[in-house]
Parts: C-alpha cells; sequence; structure tokens
C-alpha cells in the first residue's frame, strides 16, 4: 500500500513521467499487438505472451497468473523490493526529487544507516583501486598480470588491492565513519587489539547489486601462506543477501537494457567471469563457488529466458550442474549444459585454446535434461542386464517429472539410444511409473449462484464504464453497491475523482487499493464491453437490470418481515411498503 506521507498528487506526476511501456521495455522484449503491448510474464513461467500491458490505463495484467498494477507495483516485484525503494527508483529515473518528510522515523533511520554503508563501500572501493593501480610491483598487481587480466578490466570490475591491515581503517575514519559504521559496512573487523582491515593483504574484487553499487567483496588471497583462505568473502549485511547477488549481473543487466542480451552464461569463478568478458563474452555472471539459490533464479530469470551452465570441470563441478539446473528449471528456463573435459575452468580453457575454440564448446552445450541422462548413464555399466535396469528406472523417474507428452517423447528416444530397448517397453515403464493426478471436481452453481453472478458482473460493467467511459449519470447508479464493500468503495471512489473533474487513469486505482487477481476490482479494470454501437442500450439494460435485482431483494426481505409481524399494525406497515416496492419494480419494468 502507498504510504501516506506521498500525496497523491506526488505519486501521479510520478507515474506520468515514468511510462510504464518505457520502463518495462528495460525489462522485456515488448511485442505491440492491438492497442496492448505483450510479453512472456517475468512473474511466472510461461512459453506464450500472456502479460499485457495498457498505455493508456498504464497498468500490466498478466492474464495467466493474475498479476496487476502500475508502474509502482511493476517495479516493486521486479527488483523485488518495498514501495518506497520502488517510489525512489523511479525518481531517479525521471530525474524527480523524493519529498524528505516521506519516512517514519525509523525508516529515516535505517535509511541513513544504509546511505553511510553505501557511502564507506564506494571510498573502500575507490581506496582499493588506486592501491593497486599506484603499486604495480604489489603483490597483487603481479597476480593479476600473472592470470592476464587486462587493465580494461582492472577498471570495469573495479578490481583493488588491500596492502595492509591499517591503511583502510585510518583513512576511513579521517573521512569521519565511525568503527561502529565500518563494521557493519563488512569492511572493518574487530578483535582485541583493535579495528583491522577485514581483507588485509587480499586482492579484491567488488561485487555489486543490479545497479552497479558495490555491496560486498571477495578477497582473494595472494601470498602462499596455507593458513590463509583462497578467498574471504564479505559476510551478510544491511545491503549485502549472498542468496541473491550474482557476480557481474549489473553488466549483463545493462546489456538488457541496450536490448543486446539472450542468454546468459553462468560460470564458477571470478577469474572466469572476467576472462569471459575479456574476450567480449560480456553476457556472463558468476555464482562465486556457491549452490544458486531460487532468487538467483528468479533475477537470471528477470532478463532471459535462457542459460549455459558452464560449471568448473571437476567432479564438484557435474554436482553442481546438476544441482543448478534443478534450480534454474524451476522458473522455467531453458538450459544448455557445457561440460569442460580438456580444462579444469573456463579461464584456463580460454588461456589454453582461445577464443573461438570455447565459444565453439558454447554452442554445442547439450540441452540440460540430456546431460542428465547421459551423465547419470555413466555410472551404470550398461552390458550388464541387472546395471541398465537400474538406469532406465532412473531415467523414467526423471522423465516422468516433465508434463508435456511431446516432451518425454524426446527424452525417451534419448534412453532408448543409450540402452536399446524398444521405445513402446519404455513408454510403458513410464506410465506404470507416472502418478496420476488428482484433480479437484467444479461444483455446480446453484441457479441462485448464477443469478447472482450474472448481477455482480452487471455492477462490474456499471464500475467499468465509470472508469472508462466517464459516465455521468452515477446518480442513477447510486445505492446499487451498498450489498458490496469493495464495490461500494470503488463506486465512492470514482464519483469523487468524476465530481472532482479530475485527471485520473487506471493506473491511480492499485495506489488505493489492493487489488488481488480475480477480485471484483481486478475485473472492472479488465472489463471488456460491448462495442461502441450498442453500449449505450447495454448501459441501459444493465442499469435496470440491477435496479430490477436490488428492489427484488428488498421486496423479499420486506415479505419476510410482513410474515414474522406480530400485530396487525406491523403487518398493515410492511403491506404498504411492500405494495411500494412492487409498483417501483413494475414502473422499472415498462
Ligand atoms: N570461493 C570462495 N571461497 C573459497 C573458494 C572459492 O568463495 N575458499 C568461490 C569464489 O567466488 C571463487 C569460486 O568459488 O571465485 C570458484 O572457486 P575457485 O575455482 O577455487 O577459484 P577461482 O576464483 O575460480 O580461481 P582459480 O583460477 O584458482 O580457479
Ligand atoms: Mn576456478
Amino acid at each position: 500500500m502507498a504510504n501516506v506521507s506521498l500525496t497523491p498528487d506526488f505519486l501521479e506526476e510520478l507515474r506520468a513521467k515514468n511510462d510504464i511501456v518505457d520502463v518495462a521495455s528495460k525489462y522485456l522484449t515488448l511485442n505491440r499487438r492491438g492497442g496492448n503491448f505483450w510479453a512472456c510474464c517475468p512473474f511466472h513461467n510461461e512459453k506464450t505472451p500472456s502479460f499485457s500491458i495498457k498505455q493508456d490505463g498504464q497498468f500490466f495484467k498478466c492474464f495467466g497468473c493474475g498479476e496487476s498494477g502500475n508502474v509502482i507495483n511493476f517495479i516493486m516485484k521486479m527488483e523485488n523490493v518495498d514501495f518506497m525503494t520502488a517510489v525512489e527508483i523511479l525518481c531517479k529515473n525521471c530525474g524527480m526529487q523524493m519529498p524528505s518528510h516521506a519516512d517514519s522515523e525509523e525508516m529515516q533511520k535505517r535509511k541513513h544507516e544504509r546511505d553511510r554503508v553505501y557511502q564507506i563501500l564506494r571510498h573502500t572501493t575507490e581506496f582499493y583501486h588506486q592501491n593497486l593501480l599506484k603499486n604495480p610491483d604489489s603483490l597483487q598487481a603481479k597476480y593479476l598480470r600473472s592470470r592476464q587480466i587486462s587493465d580494461e578490466m582492472i577498471d570495469k570490475f573495479q578490481i583493488g588491492a588491500s596492502l595492509n591491515y591499517d591503511d583502510l581503517v585510518k583513512y576511513l575514519h579521517h573521512l569521519g565513519f565511525t568503527y561502529d559504521e565500518m563494521v557493519m559496512a563488512g569492511v572493518v573487523g574487530k578483535n582485541e587489539h583493535g579495528s583491522y582491515d577485514f581483507y588485509g593483504g587480499r586482492l579484491l574484487f567488488p561485487i555489486m547489486n543490479g545497479f552497479g553499487d558495490v555491496v560486498a567483496y571477495s578477497g582473494r588471497s595472494v601470498d602462499d601462506n596455507p593458513t590463509h583462505a583462497k578467498y574471504k568473502n564479505t559476510p551478510q549485511t544491511v545491503v549485502f543477501n549472498k542468496s541473491e547477488i550474482l557476480f557481474a549481473y549489473n553488466f549483463v543487466r545493462d546489456l538488457k537494457k541496450e536490448h543486446m542480451l539472450d542468454t546468459i552464461i553462468i560460470v564458477e569463478g571470478h577469474i572466469d567471469v572476467i576472462a569471459c568478458h575479456q574476450i567480449g563474452i560480456s553476457n556472463t555472471i558468476g555464482c562465486m563457488g556457491t549452490a544458486l539459490t531460487p532468487l538467483h533464479a528468479k533475477k537470471i530469470k528477470q532478463l532471459v529466458d535462457n542459460v549455459i551452465l558452464c560449471l568448473d570441470g571437476d567432479n564438484a563441478g557435474t554436482m553442481a550442474t546438476y544441482k543448478a539446473i534443478d534450480t534454474l528449471k524451476q522458473v522455467g528456463l531453458n538450459i544448455k549444459v557445457v561440460r569442460l573435459n580438456r580444462a579444469k575452468d573456463p579461464d584456463e580453457y580460454i588461456k589454453k585454446y582461445g577464443k573461438e575454440a570455447f565459444l565453439e564448446e558454447l554452442y554445442s552445450g547439450q540441452d540440460c535434461v540430456d546431460f542428465v541422462l547421459k551423465d547419470s548413464a555413466t555410472k551404470y555399466d550398461l552390458t550388464s542386464n541387472n546395471e541398465r535396469t537400474k538406469y532406465i528406472q532412473e531415467a523414467l523417474n526423471y522423465i516422468s517429472k516433465f508434463s508435456l507428452p511431446a516432451e518425454q517423447e524426446i527424452y525417451l528416444s534419448e534412453v532408448q539410444k543409450l540402452v536399446r530397448v524398444p521405445i513402446d517397453a519404455l513408454r510403458k515403464s513410464l506410465h506404470s511409473t507416472e502418478v496420476s493426478v488428482v484433480r479437484p471436481t467444479q461444483e455446480m452453481p446453484a441457479s441462485d449462484d448464477i443469478r447472482d453472478n450474472f448481477i455482480r458482473e452487471s455492477k462490474i460493467m456499471l464500475l467499468s464504464s465509470m472508469l472508462y467511459k466517464k459516465i455521468k449519470n452515477f446518480d442513477e447508479i447510486s445505492g446499487l453497491f451498498v450489498s458490496d464493500d469493495e464495490l461500494s468503495k470503488l463506486y465512492e471512489f470514482l464519483k469523487q475523482k468524476i465530481e472532482d473533474n479530475k485527471d485520473y487513469n487506471v493506473s491511480t486505482l492499485f495506489d488505493n487499493f489492493e487489488i488481488k487477481a480475480n477480485s471484483l476490482i481486478d475485473r472492472v479494470i479488465n472489463y471488456v464491453f460491448p462495442g461502441d454501437e450498442v453500449f449505450s442500450s447495454y448501459l441501459h439494460d444493465t442499469i435496470q437490470r440491477v435496479k430490477i435485482y436490488e428492489l427484488e431483494c428488498e421486496r423479499d426481505k420486506v415479505k419476510n418481515q410482513m410474515l414474522n409481524s406480530e400485530t396487525d399494525d406491523e403487518k398493515y406497515f410492511y403491506l404498504n411498503k411492500l405494495k411500494d416496492i412492487t409498483d417501483k419494480i413494475n414502473k422499472e419494468k415498462k
């Protein structure tokens, strides 16, 4: 919900300056069809577009998953942020100022904390980077040269060096930061001797969020002290959540904004990412040696439909590939797998065989299911009947998870090639392993329900006419919505807007109502009108129908009251009332 301290006028201006089509096209490939723009929905998995944007109404609606909203809701979902952060992002996008009074005290305190942390990280990154540039003879600089990392990449990735344990602390202190703030930023540690540079003596790879702000570091050891871990990474901080950050994601996102991104390549190490970017394969990101989380997968899916997994060549890399396939499949990504046999990782491969050979490997990546079927076959001796049966069981188990018969067929024929068992036999075994899906039965609505639905649909039509056609005879329909809270609130809201003669559009509703998929308001917004030529007679009929319905309800109520009356006076009173209502009904029906 909107923060109360942001005025409607402010939000109106913000939305006017951030056209939803412009904003969304930075994330999605939009196609114009009819009056609307269409794309595959970024919020659920699909292959055919059911996500639509109405430019005149300035809102989106997915007919698949039901999500809808205005440009602010779009950013909230897309960037996984709260309302105020989404507003901030849009302010930045169009050069508007956030109103300074917007936050509560608690929020301001937290915002201040985060601001300080970001400032520290900016200064620290620059400090480390300058250390590296100014000390070409340092161990760190030598190490980078030995790995053939270019100056251009050192600049792009803002690589840096910590030369000792003290300088950074002194530098930040001199800039006015407290030791607590430094610790909070994750760049300084504390022990019994005091504060020290957390990455003392290491080579530093800054980790950036999607906007390119540094949020953490990986510090690589460059000395040969065996007690030093190979990498020291920033722990969780107020700006860094390991399970949603991917190395070089910001660069790949920039490519997306320039409409130059179709596939993302996922590698393990920092050096692998940098080596890929250095030879121009800049659609590469790094998972930094950890298992991909569902959040990672979601962020990747927001940018592309296709990924190539090119993890390290060792056994651990194979295991990680299996896991990554599972996670990435959950969000509906198309996954190709490249296993490097001739080198331990992409960096080594590129150094040994060159860019062209590496590209060749990427192009010839295999479909992830093929990979799983073939790789798991290597665990078995397929010449032995016993082992072959075990493999078939494992493979069919895997295939049975696919819901499309066509997909199952494709993979069955892959297994068939490996095991040389007639495909019919495989098909039969597959269907016997499948669990039948129990579908919930839909209850037939009683006839009263049908009538209620019909009337509700009519009310939706009336409100939609107020919203889109700005009909002025709303007085005629006042009182028709009282039986429904949600609709009557909407009626009051629209009436106010029309009376104030304010220019407003649909996107305004999303600031004022919580609009769930298929809720009544959602249906008002997405109501499809009959053609213009019949609209006014349709409107007239609808008003009449709802009026009669409401009167009939009233009549039934009064009838009951009459039957339950205890005195003749009372009975007489209700009888009169009943006559009144019946007259009204007859008048309407004429
Ligand atoms: N990693 C880590 N901590 C470690 C080891 C590895 O965080 N102790 C992460 C790093 O993000 C690293 C990635 O896992 O980049 C891959 O590990 P590894 O292959 O060992 O390091 P690389 O950076 O790829 O360096 P190398 O060239 O030696 O392979
Ligand atoms: Mn590596």
